[in-house]
């Protein structure tokens, strides 16, 4: 019984844990940015590059701390998406940064 109850509890913690794919699709980014293709915004591959070993700069732009250095001319239109992610816990935002970045 015991061990049915830690065998529980790991499959519950394994859930929570914050899966970035999962936050980038259900936040809609992906109607904007594609992996490699720029449509309404640039690919994620653009934004992996240019962040590359950046991970904390990314985070501080979800957080709307940092301006925007991919395409800052259409700066406006990702700013008004931040609304979407800019209060998420730490770790759901570094693993929202870490999906992003895994596109390079
Ligand atoms: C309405 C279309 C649209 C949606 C939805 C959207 N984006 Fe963007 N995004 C853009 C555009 C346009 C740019 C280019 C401007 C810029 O670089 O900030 C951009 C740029 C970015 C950048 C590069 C920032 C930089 O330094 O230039 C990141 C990171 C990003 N988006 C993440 C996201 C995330 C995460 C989401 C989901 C919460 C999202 N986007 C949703 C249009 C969108």
């Amino acid at each position: 019984m015991r061990k049915l109850f830690a065998v529980m509890i790991l499959a519950g913690g394994m859930a929570f844990a914050a899966d970035g794919a999962a936050i980038f699709k259900s936040k809609g980014c992906a109607s904007c940015h594609q992996p490699n293709a720029d449509t309404v915004g640039p690919s994620l591959k653009k934004i992996a590059k240019a962040y590359a070993g950046k991970e904390a700069e990314l985070v501080k732009f979800l957080k709307g701390q940092a301006p925007a250095i991919v395409d800052p001319a259409k700066e406006a239109i990702m700013k008004a998406q931040l609304t979407m992610v800019k209060n998420l816990p730490e770790d759901q935002l570094k693993a929202l940064a870490q999906y992003m970045l895994s596109f390079k």
